[in-house]
């Protein structure tokens, strides 16, 4: 459920979810390990998004008789942020295998801390899918913010962001920007640093996930 303060925010309460937390916040944990959790994690996301897809009617052949059976009502298109979104791809595809998925590449700058755009190709009929926009660092919201609105463009009326760990810089920006997006996340950080970096959070998600620090 959404807090007051947040009502587009939905935070997971998962124990599994909290341990896998505290291996990615480990300034031990190597990108491996990393990479794992960040996978399990989005496949917890992915359980909790979907809960409420909507579904419509088929028939399917048993090896005994034809029965009913059914198919998801709408194209679900997954959104990853380049680079560190790239990391909850695969956890999202174990749990809605038939998604397609579109690429936006945004780099912040480390001075301004706003995000630049590098790279962006989507699937066609954005307007008739859910669009699930991934990355899992949500700081000063400026990078999902744009990345929303490069969305809203290209036509997504249907649009969800999941994130591993939120500030709440960003998602009062969010809720500014887009507060007819809802948010998924696993965890809500206290505060951004001077150079906009999540406390406690886990350091540069990027990095940790490609072993680039
Ligand atoms: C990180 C992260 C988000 C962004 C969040 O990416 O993956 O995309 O910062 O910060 P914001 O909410 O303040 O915009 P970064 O720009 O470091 O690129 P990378 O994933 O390639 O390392
Ligand atoms: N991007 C990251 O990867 N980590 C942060 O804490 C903030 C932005």
């Amino acid at each position: 459920m959404g807090s007051r303060k947040f009502p587009n925010f939905i935070q997971l309460e998962h124990p599994l979810c909290k341990k896998d937390i505290t291996v990615l916040r480990d300034v031990n944990t190597q990108s491996e390990a990393f990479r794992s959790a960040v996978r399990r994690i989005s496949s917890l996301l992915a359980v909790a998004i979907s809960q409420n897809f909507k579904v419509k009617k088929t028939k399917v052949q048993t090896p005994l008789e034809l029965t009913a059976g059914y198919t998801l009502a709408q194209q679900i298109v997954l959104v990853p942020v380049l680079r560190a979104g790239l990391g909850m791809v695969g956890g999202f595809l174990d749990i809605i295998p038939d998604a397609k998925v579109g690429h936006i590449g945004l780099q912040r700058d480390e001075e301004t801390l706003k995000p630049k755009q590098y790279y962006y190709k989507t699937p066609k009929n954005l307007k008739a899918s859910k669009v699930i926009l991934l990355d899992p660092m949500l700081a000063t919201g400026g990078s999902s913010s744009q990345a929303i609105t490069d969305l809203k463009k290209r036509g997504s009326k249907d649009c969800m962001f999941a994130c591993i760990v939120a500030a709440p810089e960003g998602l009062q920006k969010m809720r500014k920007d887009h507060p007819d997006v809802k948010i998924f996340g696993a965890m809500l950080d206290r505060q951004l640093n001077d150079r906009g970096y999540i406390l406690p959070g886990l350091g540069d998600a990027g990095d940790r996930t490609f072993g680039t620090l």
